[in-house]
């Protein structure tokens, strides 16, 4: 059969890595999608700079549309990130009739409704496996490996950035700053790195994987996003006493009145699988009915690993380009359709546990008041701690862990609390998961 030609937008770490990859393995790739898999062209930013990999046999040349017009181009492979020039090439494409494989979060997140539903009516195929956790086949896992339950909630480390941060803070005590300065002299974090430690990316992944869950459009402006800047490193030791780590966590999750989409810091039980994930690894732990939890567990950046996962997909098009469009998988998992209107949780809406600390004055009564508070708005507290025995006129610092409760009760009582004389301060707040 004649082989499929694909247009790469992007050589750049994991274009290269996806050369590499079809060259290295093109017997095997080629044994498992019934036709070669040929790189013909490929588009960057300046044709005429060397090279890491192998381009001997590619047309180069600058611009992306040229290759989504491309009448020789079956699929187009969109690895240039952002999404702007990346979305006008992958609609083109798809107006042109091509297939198009992207490895680019932020696109699906903020422009997948569009982009799937344009490639619906022209009846090709939009693949994003490498758009979420990298190499972790997390995609193809809850879209067609649990098509059969009912997923309740799923949770994952799906930045590699602020994993590794944190761990490193862990791991040495180091604060913020020095460990993302760490970060970044090994290649790890960006340059510019807020995007990862603002907790966009997450957020932008977390999207993606609500929708292919739970059979709802891509919402990535109703997402509860927070970044890791104010994790302190007596919080990450203090939350080690206590049992548990700091993760950056992306959860989904159904409740009664809605759906829960957060990112941001938790405390999580250092008996859970997912507190051992450190670095730069990524896992995600699903919740279904009739399987329960599943794990997955692997590299979520880097070029070959996200390679393996553009590869994947690219296999997974050529294996369908013959299929009738109205019976394949559908790109968001349930029927376009079927998708459910269910309402996304204000982020006081949801319900959780937590890790507070605040300095308090040492002297009789005032645990009582604070206790009161607590007591009052019927938040439960599970473990207390007081650091420091300070003289009368000395504060203490207090660690409470409290049970899950709905997070506007929360603001209330910290309300309360930050009004008190006896308390001082900032009190910090980190969410804390129990993922049972
Ligand atoms: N910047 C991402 C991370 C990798 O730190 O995990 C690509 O999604």
């Amino acid at each position: 059969m004649k082989a499929v030609n694909v247009g790469l937008l992007g050589l750049g770490t994991v274009g290269s890595g996806t050369l590499d990859v079809l060259r290295r393995n093109a017997c095997e790739i080629r044994r498992r999608a019934g036709r070669e898999i040929r790189v013909a062209a490929a588009a960057v930013r300046d044709p005429s700079r060397k090279r890491g990999c192998d381009t001997g046999g590619i047309a180069l040349g600058d611009s992306p549309l040229d290759i989504a017009n491309d009448p020789n181009i079956d699929i187009v492979v969109e690895l240039i990130g952002g999404d702007e020039i990346a979305r006008e090439a992958v609609l083109r494409a798809v107006d042109n009739g091509k297939h198009v494989v992207t490895a680019n979060k932020a696109l699906i997140a903020l422009h997948g409704n569009a982009i799937f539903e344009n490639a619906q009516r022209r009846g090709v195929m939009v693949a994003f496996e490498a758009a979420v956790a990298g190499g972790i086949p997390v995609i193809k896992s809850v879209r067609e490996g649990l098509a059969g339950n009912r997923i309740e909630w799923l949770a994952g480390i799906i930045n590699g950035t602020c994993n590794y941060i944190l761990s490193a803070m862990d791991e040495s005590g180091m604060d913020f700053d020095a460990a993302l300065r760490d970060a970044q002299q090994l290649g790890y974090a960006e340059a510019q790195p807020e995007f990862d430690i603002d907790g966009i990316d997450a957020a932008h992944k977390l999207t993606i994987l609500a929708s292919i869950a739970f059979g709802i459009p891509l919402q990535f402006a109703r997402v509860h996003v927070e970044g890791i800047r104010g994790i302190a490193a007596e919080d990450i030791a203090y939350a080690r006493e206590l049992g548990h780590r700091i993760k950056h966590l992306a959860l989904a999750r159904r409740a009664p009145d809605g759906i829960e989409l957060r990112a941001h810091p938790a405390l999580v039980a250092e008996r859970q699988l997912l507190s051992g994930v450190g670095g730069v690894m990524n896992a995600i732990l699903v919740h279904a009915d009739a399987v329960g939890p599943t794990l997955y567990y692997g590299a979520g950046a880097g070029g070959e690993p996200t390679a393996s996962a553009v590869v994947a997909d690219l296999v997974d098009v050529v294996r369908a380009i013959t299929t009738d469009p109205q019976n394949r998988v559908p790109h968001l998992a349930f029927q376009p359709g079927s998708l459910a209107a269910l309402p996304i949780l204000p982020i006081g809406e949801i319900e959780t546990a937590y890790y507070l600390r605040m300095r308090a004055a040492n002297r009789p009564g005032v645990l009582a008041e604070i206790a009161r508070i607590f007591g009052d708005s019927g938040i439960s507290i599970d473990t207390l701690l007081q650091k420091g025995r300070g003289r009368a006129d000395e504060s203490v610092t207090i660690i409470m862990l409290t049970q899950r409760t709905r997070e506007r009760s929360m603001d209330a009582a910290l309300a309360k609390l930050a009004a008190l004389d006896s308390v001082a301060g900032e009190i910090v707040r980190i969410r804390m998961e129990k993922l049972a």
